[in-house]
């Protein structure tokens, strides 16, 4: 086992009208509140309507900046900062998926320091801090609520970029599984996938680490056996409660300490498509993950082998990559580009934007011709 810090800061608000505790929690912080959320969905499922009572509660002055886009990029960014230090705001509410709490993350930061966000992002800047961040979750998948890492990308410079500071844990996060219950089958289908993604991400990370492995398995579990539940059934608040809490647990920390690292290179791969076709980030992963395991079959084939005795009983690696591509079809989620509706026409143009990213494992390191090998099992 490496030697690790566990630091989780953010206190995590979970349940139905847990958003009653918003006073209590942002009072503390000031009075001005720049007021972050996306396209709409927050309007229809009743996150916005109880977020600014609260915040009305609380004899808050809020600014308001909607429109934040699924694959959120860089000049949304820029502007909410600007509006953010316009208005001198003491904190960042943010109402909504990853996008917009990933965007309010840097955001922070930028009004923090008062620099841009692809100079934080390109790591051309150290920040000194955040102004403090309240997230209000209404999709479960990411699990950016309770941790300090954002993905923003740019289409100026043909990236999509991860990027953590420790600034960036939310103070608090509010929970209510109830704001989850008007996100359509393909997105929680895609939020399923995208929490299965972050634990093999763990499990095929370097280094020896039993107990997260188990977290792994306890997690991947819940999502086997609640998913297709949940996808039979999407106005079920138990259901949609498990997933949720899956989700947060599944990149919180605890799959990953005592690991020299996790892989993420599938993450990588799924994101030059994300930022290519605007595909929805866990479909990303859906397509991509079966094909990195193909390519990495023979390379770590007792890793897989493992990973199908845990969850299928079955030790053979290619069995166990069928039954994971079959759960992420059954769920709803594309597994090959065809059905984004892209061909053998797309893998150069996909292969270009993987190598001029970089894009590797942190563990299985990746050269340019494994990329378009990856990508052709994509097809
Ligand atoms: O824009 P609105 O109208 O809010 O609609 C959103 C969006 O169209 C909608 N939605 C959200 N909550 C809803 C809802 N629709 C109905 N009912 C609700 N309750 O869903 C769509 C997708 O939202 P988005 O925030 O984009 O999805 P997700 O949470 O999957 O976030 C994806 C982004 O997070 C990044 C991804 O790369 C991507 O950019 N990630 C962030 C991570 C992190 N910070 O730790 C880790 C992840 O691996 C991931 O990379
Ligand atoms: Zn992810």
């Amino acid at each position: 086992m490496q030697n690790f810090i566990a630091y989780i800061p953010t206190q995590l608000h979970f349940g139905k009208g847990v958003i009653k505790g918003l006073p209590g929690a942002s009072l503390p912080f000031g009075k001005k509140v720049l007021l972050m959320y996306g396209k709409g969905s927050a309007l229809k499922n009743g996150s916005y309507d109880d977020t600014l009572q609260q915040l009305k509660i609380a004899e808050m002055e809020v600014f308001h900046f909607d429109g934040i886009k699924s694959n959120p990029v860089v000049e949304d960014v820029d502007a909410a900062a600007e509006l953010g230090i316009a208005k001198q705001v003491d904190m960042i509410v943010a109402v909504g998926g990853g996008s917009v709490i990933d965007s309010a993350k840097i955001t922070a930061i930028c009004i923090h320091d008062q620099v841009k966000a692809w100079d934080v992002v390109k790591r051309k800047v150290i920040p000194t801090g955040a102004i403090p961040l309240i997230t209000v979750l209404t999709l479960a998948a990411t699990g950016t609520e309770m941790n300090s890492v954002a993905v923003l990308q740019n289409h100026k410079t043909d990236e999509k970029l991860g990027y953590g500071h420790i600034s960036m844990y939310p103070k608090h996060s509010f929970l209510d599984p109830g704001y989850t219950l008007s996100v359509p089958a393909n997105y929680t289908a895609f939020g399923v996938v995208d929490l299965v993604a972050h634990c093999l991400e763990a499990w095929f990370g370097a280094g020896d680490a039993s107990l997260s492995d188990r977290f792994v398995i306890a997690i991947i579990k819940e999502a086997m056996e609640y998913g297709p539940l949940l996808m039979n059934d999407l106005n079920n608040y138990d259901l949609r409660a498990r997933i949720m809490w899956a989700a947060t647990n599944a990149l919180n920390g605890l799959t990953s300490y005592g690991r020299v690292s996790g892989d993420w290179a599938v993450h990588g791969l799924g994101h030059v498509l994300s930022y290519l076709y605007d595909t929805p980030h866990g479909a990303s992963l859906s397509i991509v993950y079966p094909a990195w395991l193909r390519i990495m079959k023979d390379r770590i084939p007792a890793r897989i082998s493992q990973l199908g005795e845990q969850l299928f009983n079955e030790n053979d690696p290619e069995k166990t990559i069928v039954m994971l591509e079959a759960f992420f079809s059954e769920l709803g989620s594309p597994v090959r580009l065809s059905e984004i509706g892209k061909t053998d026409n797309e893998v150069e143009e996909i292969v270009k934007i993987m190598n001029h990213n970089r894009v590797s494992g942190m563990n299985m390191r990746l050269s340019e011709d494994d990329r378009r090998q990856i990508v052709l099992q994509m097809v």
